[in-house]
């Protein structure tokens, strides 16, 4: 089997072959979710602990419908009322579940490296769910598996990027999925919200959005995150909406059948019109929430294929 990863802590560690892989096995997952009896048991009697230190709706949702899905003892840690606000680390906290024989560990955290740290500390499957600007790996391959799905392949399309590149780790972990699938990658937006060395992640730039959507196949529009922003990045919400806001006009300089996706939350009117967005000729932002479960469920289930090969061989989980 092509998946040889002990965490899932970034696309940047994942080969094409196992991202294939995951995305297939994702597809079966698809199809036992859309019946009534949806219960696999291909994480039977393991333990999974979701740990968010950020605010999440879908992701945190997602996973845990996935791990319940495929049988596993599904525990949220409410981190807000946890002992990290009485001043315990964030690895004294996780070496502390560790303790406790967890198979899989979820987490979330507002810094970009802390849970590629985490994971060298604990002896379980680690699956990044967002740190900081860094990684989003789930969301970057459950956005590839809906473009599969509507475009019918994952290479050689133009795939267009847009808004708020700098603060989004969803555009990060997209950018090196995409690339390594081959894709024509443009990021769009105004330059303050570009990241900085933008000129070696093998993208095309634009500031301009019909510029930029001419002739692609896909647009990703991204949230502004004003949480990760400290000053003024853009002039203002409505002068961002009338540049940067997707709405059928500027989608129109796009490829007529070009689908428009956002990982949300989404600010209607902020980075994307409402009408547009919920309007199931183009958008397939619904159906990204659905191949979510989809994902989550074969990344835990291709993960605990290895921890049970890691355990039996006497291996170390690193
Ligand atoms: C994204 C995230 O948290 O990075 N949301 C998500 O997981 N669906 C994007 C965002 O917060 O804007």
């Amino acid at each position: 089997m092509a998946f040889r990863a002990r965490h899932l802590l970034g696309i940047e560690h994942l080969g094409p072959d196992e991202i294939i892989t995951l995305l297939d096995l994702a597809e079966t997952y698809v199809t036992l979710n859309r019946q009534p009896q949806k219960h696999g048991r291909a994480l039977e009697g393991l333990t999974q602990i979701n740990m968010f230190f950020e605010a999440s709706t879908r992701t945190q949702a997602s996973f845990e419908l996935a791990g319940k899905r495929l049988g596993a003892d599904v525990m949220n840690m409410a981190m807000a009322a946890s002992s990290l606000k009485k001043g315990e680390t964030l690895i004294d906290t996780a070496m502390t579940l560790n303790a406790m024989h967890p198979d899989l560990l979820v987490v979330r955290h507002p810094h970009s490296g802390a849970v590629d740290l985490l994971a060298q500390k604990v002896n379980c499957a680690v699956l990044n769910a967002g740190d900081g600007r860094h990684e989003h790996p789930t969301q970057a391959l459950l956005d590839a598996l809906t473009i599969r799905r509507a475009k019918g392949r994952l290479h050689r399309l133009n795939i267009a990027i847009c808004g708020d590149i700098a603060h989004s780790r969803v555009a990060r972990s997209n950018i090196l999925l995409l690339g390594k699938m081959e894709n024509r990658v443009r990021l769009v937006g105004p330059a303050t919200l570009m990241p900085s060395q933008v000129d070696q992640l093998g993208v095309e730039v634009y500031d301009d959005m019909r510029k930029g959507l001419d002739g692609c196949d896909v647009v990703m529009m991204l949230r502004l995150q004003k949480e990760r922003m400290d000053g003024g990045f853009i002039p203002s919400e409505r002068e961002y909406y009338h540049r940067y806001g997707l709405d059928a006009e500027k989608l129109s300089h796009a490829k007529p059948d070009a689908i428009v996706m956002h990982p949300g939350p989404m600010n209607r009117g902020v980075e994307i019109d409402g009408l547009l967005a919920d309007d199931i000729n183009r958008s397939v932002i619904q159906d990204q929430v659905e191949m979510g479960v989809a994902v989550r469920m074969a990344a835990m289930d291709l993960l605990a294929r290895n921890l049970t090969a890691a355990t039996t061989t006497g291996g170390v989980l690193v």
